[in-house]
C-alpha cells in the first residue's frame, strides 16, 4: 500500500476522482480519502496558481504523509502537434514567470527545472496506452511543462513559451508542485490534458473542453494507480 497524494487546482479537476472513487471527507478541507488499486489516495481540490499548489503539496506530505505525488488537470496546449484533450505527461518542469529563473539556480533549492520521476512517467505512458489500446482516442506526449501564475491567452505569448522553453503545454500549478516534491524527496507526476491552445481563442475552448479534457487526466492517473508499486 502507498500513500498517494492526487493535486487538481480546480473541482473539475478533482470530481471525477471523488465521485468515481466515493472518496470520504479528511480532517482538512479540500482534501479527500480513497482506497483505490490498493493504495491509500489523497485527493486535494488546491485552489489556482502556485502558492494554492504548493501549499497543497506540502500539507499532503506534512499531514498525510504521502509518498508519491501526482497534479492532474488541464492545461493551455502550446504545440499543433495535439488537439484538444489530448495529454502531456511531464518530463521536466519550470516557471516561466520567475526573472531571472538562475536566482533558483545559485539559491534554495539549487535547481529552477525539476524533473518528474522516471520510473512515473513510464507509468503513465503505459496508462496512455493501455486506454488507447481499450478504445479511448486520444495522443500523448512526454514533453515539457512551464508554469506561471497566468492563464495564457496570448498566440504570441504561447509561442514564446513553446520557443523559450520547449514546453509542450502551460498551466498554473505543474512547476510548483514539482518544486516541493523536489525538496520533499518525493517522486511526482504532472499528467495535463489540453483545454485550449494559450491563444486568442483560450477562454472559449477552456469554457468548453474544461471538463470533458479535466476527465480524460483523471482516467489516466486512475489507470496508473494500477502501475504503481504497492
Ligand atoms: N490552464 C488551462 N488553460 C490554460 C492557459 N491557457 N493558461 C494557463 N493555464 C491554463
Amino acid at each position: 500500500m502507498a500513500k498517494i497524494g492526487i493535486i487538481g487546482a480546480m473541482n473539475s479537476e478533482v470530481i471525477t476522482y471523488c465521485e468515481n472513487f466515493g472518496a470520504e471527507k479528511t480532517k482538512i478541507e479540500g482534501i479527500y480519502l480513497a482506497n483505490v488499486s490498493g493504495h491509500e489516495v489523497y485527493i486535494c481540490e488546491s485552489g489556482i496558481g502556485k502558492v494554492n499548489a504548493a501549499i497543497s503539496a506540502q500539507r499532503l506530505i506534512d499531514i498525510f504523509d504521502v509518498r508519491y505525488l501526482i497534479n492532474s488537470g488541464v492545461a493551455g496546449c502550446l504545440t499543433k502537434e495535439l488537439s484538444t484533450c489530448d495529454a502531456v505527461i511531464a518530463k521536466e518542469l519550470t516557471y516561466h514567470d520567475f526573472t531571472p529563473l538562475d536566482i533558483l539556480d545559485r539559491n534554495s533549492p539549487f535547481a529552477s527545472r525539476f524533473k518528474a520521476d522516471e520510473k512515473l512517467i513510464d507509468i503513465a505512458v503505459k496508462a496512455c496506452d493501455e486506454l488507447i489500446k481499450n478504445g479511448e482516442t486520444f495522443k500523448y506526449i512526454v514533453g515539457n511543462v512551464v508554469s506561471g501564475d497566468c492563464f495564457v491567452n496570448d498566440g504570441n505569448k504561447a509561442k514564446q513559451l513553446r520557443e523559450d522553453f520547449g514546453a509542450f503545454c502551460t498551466e498554473m500549478e505543474g512547476a510548483a508542485i514539482a518544486h516541493v516534491a523536489v525538496v520533499n524527496k518525493i517522486p511526482f507526476a504532472v499528467i495535463r490534458t489540453a483545454s485550449d491552445f494559450a491563444d486568442e481563442n483560450a477562454d472559449i475552448s477552456f469554457e468548453e473542453v474544461e471538463k470533458t479534457a479535466a476527465r480524460r487526466a483523471s482516467y489516466i492517473v486512475t489507470k496508473m494507480l494500477e502501475g504503481i508499486e504497492k
